[in-house]
């Protein structure tokens, strides 16, 4: 069955995808395809086979600064530097219909490199990307200042909103080309230029993505891209002097190790870490459109969201509605290689991620909760970091599948009583990504949305996203938001000129 899955997957491979993979690949720095200093390299994974796919430059400390130097120069001096708002903007703009012609490629490369299946690649990951690029095109010529009331008698006084400088961005695997786009959009249209480095599960289309810079028209040295592993690449960028903000999205642990780090050296620091995000379903919900919800909401991208619907309030009296449907949606989900068309749910990312979800199932286990579906890698597969879509009954607040990120598809079910006291209930985490609300009551609705410690609420719907509305975290799931007019302020910083008129 699975050779025969996985054959049917290698047919499909995009010639130019297949060109890609069996080239030798390189990091870019000022413009240039270049190895690591040290010349080391690491194995990227396909984690439905356990295969590699390519081998990756191990970027150190000296390549980090090779890419910040150039990053540094670029920003300094030279084409980008003297580029008008609007060039600037057409030229995001082209990289976006560059990614478009590109786009089966693209979407081949994520399913090869983290798993997920070819046709959410193909309908989410991909678009949205490209609808992130257009979006910040537009903001380009939009990043105004203003005139400011002073008192003072012929003063005037205006302020200019000024690029940060050099951005050291660092980005996870869960969506790697469109957490890419949302580090890269707004840098850019605010006039950045950037040291990026891509999770070492999932380099492979931010080096794609690298090759069609020069034709969009961004000059060598805007954006380089830096491979290689956290402590020993990302740290670097994190403690380089040269580099002027911190752009971040992964753990809470290496978001807090950032965040000291980047005080030695005082650098603007934004963050987007973890969730325990709680979707709740009153009992006067439309419950079938809620139970797909629920389903939707912790099985997306296998449940690798940040904002994942991880803790599950339901209704008491319509608990017995809701289950039964959660948990044939759970067991019908079909899983599988990412590119085999009959995949609906792929692979976890990598061994580690496969050992710290099946972890988390062992932990709830034995700490009382029950499998009501689902509980490991489902015994047809004899490789491939698959785990089966997973319900937790039985949980208390104390527990550690309750209380932590699990990153994998595992959600806990948890009834309630009292309407009036869900909210605390769901606000009972140290996280504050998203949450959601499922009912027919809009008073109760608007009620929740404003109680409910959350940068996102969704009300009726879940993982709703738009390069037009801001994300990001309450609490330690972080500070600052992407997307939108809101990730401005992380890439500009206010100037004040006064001038005395002399009247
Ligand atoms: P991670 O936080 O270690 O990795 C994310 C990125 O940070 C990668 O590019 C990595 O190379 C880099 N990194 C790691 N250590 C670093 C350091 N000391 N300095 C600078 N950069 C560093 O996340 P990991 O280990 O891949 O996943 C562990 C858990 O983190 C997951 O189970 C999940 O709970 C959470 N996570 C959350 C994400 C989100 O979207 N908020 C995305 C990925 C993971
Ligand atoms: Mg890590």
């Amino acid at each position: 069955m699975q050779a025969a899955a996985a054959a049917t997957a290698n047919t499909n491979i995009d010639p130019a995808v297949r060109e890609f993979l069996g080239r030798r690949m390189k990091m870019l720095i000022d413009g240039k395809w270049v190895d690591s200093v040290s010349g080391k390299t690491f194995q990227t994974i396909d984690p439905s086979t356990e295969e590699s796919l390519a081998e990756i430059p191990d970027g150190n400390a000296e390549d980090v600064d090779r890419a910040v130097r150039a990053a540094r120069r670029a920003f300094e001096s030279g084409p980008w530097a003297s580029m008008s708002a609007s060039e600037r903007g057409r030229a995001i703009w082209k990289l976006a219909d560059l990614i478009e012609q590109h786009a089966e490629e693209f979407a081949q490369l994520e399913t090869l490199d983290n798993g997920k299946p070819l046709s959410v690649a193909r309908a989410a990951d991909i678009p949205l990307v490209v609808d992130h690029f257009r979006y910040y095109a537009g903001w380009a010529t939009k990043v105004e200042g203003e005139t400011i009331p002073v008192s003072a008698p012929g003063m005037l006084a205006y302020t200019l909103r000024e690029p940060v400088g050099v951005v050291g961005q660092i980005i996870p695997w869960n969506f790697p080309l469109l957490m890419l786009a949302w580090k890269l959009g707004a840098a850019l249209a605010c006039g950045n230029t950037v040291v990026l480095k891509p999770a070492e599960q999932t380099p492979l289309s931010a080096l794609r993505f690298g090759e069609l810079l020069d034709d969009a028209g961004i000059p060598p040295g805007v954006v380089n891209i830096v491979t290689g592993f956290g402590e020993t690449a990302g740290a670097p960028i994190v403690d380089h002097p040269g580099i002027d903000k911190i752009a971040f999205t992964g753990s809470t642990e290496v978001g807090k190790s950032i965040m000291s780090a980047a005080s030695k050296t005082l650098k603007r620091v934004s963050l987007e870490l973890g969730g325990k995000s709680p979707n709740i379903v009153f009992a006067d919900a439309d419950l079938d459109e809620a139970a797909a919800g629920a389903a939707a909401a912790i099985y997306f991208n296998h449940g690798q969201c940040c904002c994942a619907g991880s803790r599950l309030f339901i209704e008491q009296k319509a608990y017995d509605k809701v289950m039964p449907k959660l948990i044939e949606y759970s067991e019908k989900i079909s899983l599988g290689p990412g590119m085999d068309p009959a995949t609906q749910m792929g692979p976890l990312v990598s061994s580690e991620q496969f050992t710290r979800v099946t972890g988390f199932l062992t932990a709830g286990q034995k700490e009382g909760a029950t499998v009501a579906t689902g509980g490991g890698r489902p015994s047809r597969f004899d490789k491939g970091y698959f785990v089966a879509p997973t319900v937790f009954t039985d949980v208390r607040p104390d527990m550690k599948v309750v209380r932590e990120e699990i990153f994998g598809p595992v959600v806990c079910a948890i009834p309630f009583k009292d309407p009036e006291d869900v909210v605390r209930a769901g606000n009972e985490t140290t996280y504050g990504l998203a949450a959601a609300v499922w009912t027919r009551d809009i008073g109760k609705a608007h009620r929740a949305a404003r109680l409910l410690k959350a940068g996102t609420v969704w009300i009726n719907c879940y993982n709703q996203f738009d390069a037009a509305a801001p994300f990001g975290g309450y609490k330690q799931s972080g500070f600052g938001r992407e997307m939108g007019k809101a990730a401005l302020d992380l890439y500009t910083q206010i100037k004040t000129v006064w001038v005395n008129t002399g009247a």
